[in-house]
């Protein structure tokens, strides 16, 4: 066994007695969120099965990149992502790829550590094809705009208060029905010329 082994999985153990364990259960953040709170926002296409590295306890997956929407500035001027690394372990939040099609593009919104993209099962992970065309609009240049100034605040039980005019009131963890994830589908929270932040659609905005 590497000499490292025990460390990490003491400190993987460890981890898991204290909140991050449970936080594996991720309630999806709005993608404009995903997008601010993110290092790197990228498109690719996962490309093969991952190879875990036993020292490390760290898996990584070899991808193609099509795009990147977010992380020129701290990857300078040839920037090329190759592997994204997550945990081996599902148990402390390790990213599973589920599909094995080489073709299917992926929004990947994640952290550069040491230079490496890094994602967990909370990372906002996604086939293309699924977005809405807004927030395809967001990743590619809108959500941007309201990173500075700007949060969109979940209000995930009534009533919710609005504690700053630079956030906007998150509700779609209160709706059902056709309504439901129309904020994340649709909207993005946007500073507007009084200083102040609000939801604005993405379909009337051109990109
Ligand atoms: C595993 O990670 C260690 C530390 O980063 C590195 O030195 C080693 O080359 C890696 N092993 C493999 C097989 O990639
Ligand atoms: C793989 O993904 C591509 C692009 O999304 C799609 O056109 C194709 O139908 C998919 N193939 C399979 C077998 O699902």
């Amino acid at each position: 066994m590497a000499p490292f082994a025990p460390l990490a999985s003491g400190i993987l153990l460890l981890l898991c007695l204290t909140a991050p364990c449970r936080a594996c259960t991720c309630v999806p953040p709005h993608p404009q969120m995903a997008f601010c709170n993110s290092d790197l926002v990228i498109r690719a296409r996962f490309m093969g099965i991952a190879e875990v590295n036993q020292t490390t306890l760290y898996r990584h997956y070899e991808i193609k990149m099509t795009k990147m929407f977010k992380g020129f500035n701290a990857l300078g001027d040839a920037p090329d992502i190759r592997f994204v690394y997550t945990p081996a372990m599902e148990s402390v939040c390790g990213y599973l790829h589920q599909s094995k099609n080489r073709s299917e593009e992926f929004l990947i919104a994640g952290q550069l550590l040491n230079g490496h993209l890094h994602i967990t099962t909370c990372s906002f992970v996604v086939p293309w094809n699924s977005l809405s065309s807004a927030q395809r609009r967001g990743f590619t240049k809108l959500y941007t705009a309201g990173c500075e100034e700007c949060t969109v605040f979940p209000c995930s039980s009534i009533p919710c208060k609005l504690q700053s005019n630079t956030h906007c009131l998150w509700t779609d963890q209160l709706l059902t029905g056709s309504d439901k994830g129309f904020q994340s589908r649709h909207l993005a929270c946007l500073p507007q010329k009084t200083g102040m932040c609000n939801w604005q659609s993405l379909r009337l905005r051109s990109a």
